[in-house]
Formats: C-alpha cells, sequence, structure tokens
C-alpha cells in the first residue's frame, strides 16, 4: 500500500506522529483516569467565550487587520482579506473594541466624518499618533464582514455619560434623530447592530484609578443612560475581592455583566518572560499562572451568588491571555506564539467550560499582532499561530452542553511548580456528538488517559517536539492540527505537550 503525502500538513502529520510514537515508546506514560457523567448537564457553553479583543495598540488594527483601501495589500474597504478570511474561517463570535486602556482616552467623535478631517490625537497608553483612520463605521464594517458581534466599550475615565448615550444612539438609532441624520451623511442608512457595550475598562487603573466606591456610582450614572444594549460593568483585574463586592453590592442593578481580566505570565510585571526560548521551569509557571484563573473565577463567583443569587449578570473574562516581555524593537506588546500559548488556551477552555453558570463571554487578548494573537502579520505576509489552532481545534464545543467530569491525574514537578499532568473538559454538542478535550501538560511524558467512555475517539491533536515550537512566514505549518484516533475504545494516548480534541462515537 502506498501512502500518498499531498500536503505540508500531512508531513507534519506524519511527523507528529512518529514523533508520538517514539515518545510513547521511551518515556513511561502517565496514568491517568476519566469518568465522565453523561447526565449532568450544565448550562450550554456559549459561542462568545470563543471571543476577541482587538485594540488600538502597536500593529493590532493599523497593518495587522486595516491596511488601507489604497493599499496593494488586498482588502475590501480597507480591511485586509487573508486576515479577515483566516478570522472567518475559525468563526469570531464576538469583538471587543477600540480598548483596553485606549477606550477610556477615547472620543468616538473623532472617528466619524471625512477620514482626511479626522484629528489625530497622542495615543497616551502605547505611543504613537492615532490617525482615527478607523473609527465606527469602519469597526462596524469588519464586524459585518466577520459575521461577528459587536461590543463596543465606552469611555468612563474622561468623558460625560452624554457621549457615552449619544454614541449607542447614532450607532443604533432608526428614528430620524440628529445622530441618525448624521450617521447618514456619514454614508451609513441602516442602524447597525449593536449587542454589548462596556461602560469604562479598568476602573481600577488605566480606565481612571477609582476607588470601588467611586467606579460603582459612577458606572450607575453612566448605565442610567443606556438603552438597548448589555451593559457590561468594569470589574476585576487585581484579584481585588473588595471591588467585586462594592460593585455587585452597590451596581448588580445596573449592569447585565461584571468582568474578569486574567492575564499569564511566567515571571512577574517587571520582568515578564520571554516567549520563546524558555525553559521547562517557564513553560510550568505560564501554565501554573493560568491555572489560578479557575480559582479567580470561583472567588467572583462567590461574591457574584450572595449579591445575585438568580445569576442575572453573567461574567465576562473580557481580556485573558499570555503576556510576555516584547522583544527589542517589535511594536507595542508584539509577542511570537509558541505552543505553550495553544496549551495555554486549552486549559483556559476547560475552564471557561467548567463556569457555564457565570461565564457567559471570554476575548483573548488580542486578535492580530498583539499579546496572544491568533494571527501575526508583516507586509503583505501572514502566519496562523498555535493559538489560532487550538481556538480552531475546540470550535465544536461553541454551543455544547458541558458534561461533568472527574478527573484522576497525578501531578508533575518542575522545580517548585507542582502541575496536573492532564486537564480536561466534556460536552454534549447541539447535534448530539459527546466531545472531549483533554489537554497533556507534562511536556516530556506521554500520558494515557483511561475514560468510561466506550467507542472510538476521533478528532485532531495539536503537539510539535520543542516546548517553544511556532509558525514563522518561512515554516507557517511548524505547529498545525493532524488528524488523531484513539488507539483502542475507551483509553486515550497523549502525546507529550499536546492538545487532543476528540468526538466520541459509541459503537453500535
Ligand atoms: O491588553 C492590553 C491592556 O491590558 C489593555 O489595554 C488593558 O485593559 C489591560 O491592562
Amino acid at each position: 500500500m502506498t501512502l500518498r503525502i499531498n500536503s505540508l500538513a500531512a508531513k507534519a502529520l506524519v511527523a507528529a506522529f512518529a514523533l508520538c510514537a517514539a515518545t510513547l515508546a521511551s518515556a513511561q506514560a502517565t496514568q491517568a483516569r476519566l469518568a465522565v457523567s453523561l447526565d449532568e448537564p450544565s448550562p450550554r457553553i456559549e459561542p462568545t467565550v470563543y471571543g476577541h479583543f482587538v485594540e488600538h495598540l502597536g500593529r493590532g488594527v493599523y497593518d495587522g487587520l486595516w491596511v488601507g483601501p489604497e493599499s496593494s495589500i488586498p482588502n475590501t474597504r480597507g480591511w485586509r482579506n487573508d486576515v479577515v478570511q483566516a478570522l472567518r474561517r475559525v468563526g469570531i463570535p464576538v469583538m471587543r473594541w477600540p480598548g483596553g486602556c485606549f477606550a477610556d482616552d477615547y472620543d468616538w467623535r473623532d472617528g466619524i466624518g471625512d477620514p482626511a478631517k479626522r484629528p489625530a490625537r497622542r495615543n497616551i497608553w502605547w505611543g504613537g499618533l492615532e490617525t482615527n483612520r478607523v473609527g465606527t463605521h469602519e469597526f462596524m464594517d469588519l464586524v459585518e464582514q466577520l459575521d461577528s458581534e459587536a461590543y463596543l466599550s465606552g469611555n468612563m475615565g474622561s468623558m460625560p455619560p452624554r457621549a457615552m448615550a449619544q454614541w449607542i444612539e447614532y450607532i443604533t438609532a432608526g428614528e430620524n434623530s440628529a445622530l441618525t441624520q448624521e450617521r447618514r451623511r456619514n454614508g451609513r442608512d441602516k442602524p447597525w447592530k449593536l449587542k454589548y457595550f462596556g461602560v469604562g475598562n479598568e476602573s481600577f487603573g488605566c480606565g481612571g484609578s477609582m476607588r470601588p466606591e467611586y467606579q460603582s456610582d459612577l458606572h450607575n450614572q453612566y448605565a442610567t443612560f443606556l438603552k438597548g444594549v448589555t451593559r457590561v460593568a468594569s470589574g476585576d483585574g487585581e484579584g481585588d475581592d473588595h471591588r467585586v463586592e462594592v460593585l455587585m453590592s452597590r451596581s448588580a442593578r445596573h449592569m447585565d455583566a461584571f468582568t474578569l481580566h486574567y492575564y499569564s505570565l511566567p515571571d512577574n510585571w517587571t520582568r515578564h518572560g520571554d516567549a520563546t526560548g524558555f525553559d521547562a521551569g517557564a513553560w510550568a509557571r505560564t501554565l501554573k499562572s493560568a491555572l489560578g484563573m479557575d480559582g479567580r473565577i470561583e472567588a467572583i463567583k462567590r461574591i457574584m451568588d450572595k449579591h445575585d443569587p438568580d445569576k442575572r449578570v453573567a461574567l465576562y473574562v473580557d481580556e485573558w491571555g499570555t503576556w510576555y516581555d516584547t522583544p527589542p524593537g517589535a511594536s507595542a506588546l508584539f509577542q511570537q506564539n509558541t505552543l505553550r500559548d495553544a496549551v495555554l488556551a486549552a486549559v483556559s477552555f476547560n475552564i471557561f467550560h467548567r463556569h457555564t453558570d457565570r461565564v457567559k463571554m471570554a476575548n483573548i487578548a488580542q486578535m492580530v499582532n498583539v499579546l496572544q494573537s491568533m494571527v501575526l502579520t508583516e507586509g503583505d505576509k501572514m502566519v496562523l499561530t498555535p493559538t489560532y489552532h487550538a481556538f480552531d481545534l475546540y470550535k465544536p464545543f461553541r454551543g455544547a452542553t458541558p458534561l461533568a467530569i472527574k478527573l484522576d491525574a497525578p501531578v508533575f514537578r518542575t522545580g517548585d511548580v507542582e502541575l496536573p499532568a492532564v486537564h480536561a473538559s466534556a460536552a454534549r454538542a447541539p447535534d448530539g456528538k459527546l466531545l472531549l478535550a483533554l489537554v497533556n501538560l507534562d511536556p516530556s511524558h506521554p500520558a494515557r488517559v483511561a475514560t468510561n467512555l466506550t467507542g472510538s475517539a476521533r478528532g485532531r491533536v495539536l503537539t510539535a517536539q520543542s516546548m517553544d515550537a511556532h509558525n514563522t512566514f518561512q515554516q507557517p505549518q511548524a505547529v498545525a492540527p493532524a488528524p488523531y484516533a484513539a488507539a483502542s475504545s475507551g483509553l486515550l494516548d497523549l502525546p507529550p505537550k499536546s492538545v487532543v480534541v476528540v468526538e466520541i462515537v459509541p459503537r453500535p
């Protein structure tokens, strides 16, 4: 029998399997047990848990997404076609814009009208000049090109409530108000659909350095004037239970969602750690930091449950991801994206699946060329990151119903960091398919997971030879998903440092 290899991806797959087989043969596999409860469903996994965040920062918007209608890079009304097509393939359920910190220094009026007359402003947070070439009309066009939902962050830090309310009216009003007429004069007749609206961003810091009590008063004041949108309160980003307590006790009835910002880094906020060329210690510390999100969500949920026992207010993790040191000479917050980021994304998805009673949205920071990106660009070149592939692997989980699991997995130790070797989640897809996601966090040892699920397990695996394997413009498929099939019913073998997502098909 001849095996025909007709694509780079297929070659990568064969290489990955040769690697797995060799590793499985040479190293002792970690043994884990997983029991899935088929009759203990939780609220569904909202597709918006696979959401995105885009800020006017570095090359995130300009260059990465927007090249302008006159660019030689193929584009549709300024948005680059290669990136939009890649994002459409993975599916973008929601996009948060324009910040981040940028949002609380942003006047939406700067970004409407004749582009040639828009004022350039200093980007006080991330450096450089903001030309305002991308404003409301352009962003909403991108949302429509991506079939996504818009989530705007309003300025509570430095603009009055009337500015916030009028932005919403400008976007959504159908009646013949002065703002509707202005929108029409600027080229858009029909109102846009605007679902989510953030009342400030990180009010504890770049959004105004507010005491929780003061923020809560301001939130109530601003939210009073916001009509027809899901009102999202700026929440926690510092592990500050007191802020959660104050906001939930005094402002819950003026909000529909509360937020958590959670970044993972190997070291500390002075020296974050490198995106590539790291050792097993940094691998372990980064994943440990990501696993800590589970406890933070638990803690926030406890406070939310006290003040909102009916769970009317959702929790949005509206910024999450890795944050490494920016290499010298790179654009603001640019970082390479490796297999470690994909493993971390998978662990984060599993955590979101555990908390669907509250967590209804999560947005990775950030979509292109900034922090834990989906896509990297340089001139007319584009490459998909390992994180993109993790999102793609987990796509079947969107809209699925999580199932309770019991996982017995040994811990492994790196220096003084202990991590569970295996991390998992399971769900029932809307079409009835049983889905299983398994992550082997151990970079050196394979794992064998014995489950109570019988049948064939088929899906995809994401792994690579080195911890910091990453895709470049020269080698865009260094980290790419490969087909996966379990060798025998109920038993799944995971290569070291891998993500496996399968569908279990019961034997007839
Ligand atoms: O994502 C980068 C920054 O991180 C955002 O602007 C801010 O909200 C957070 O501190």
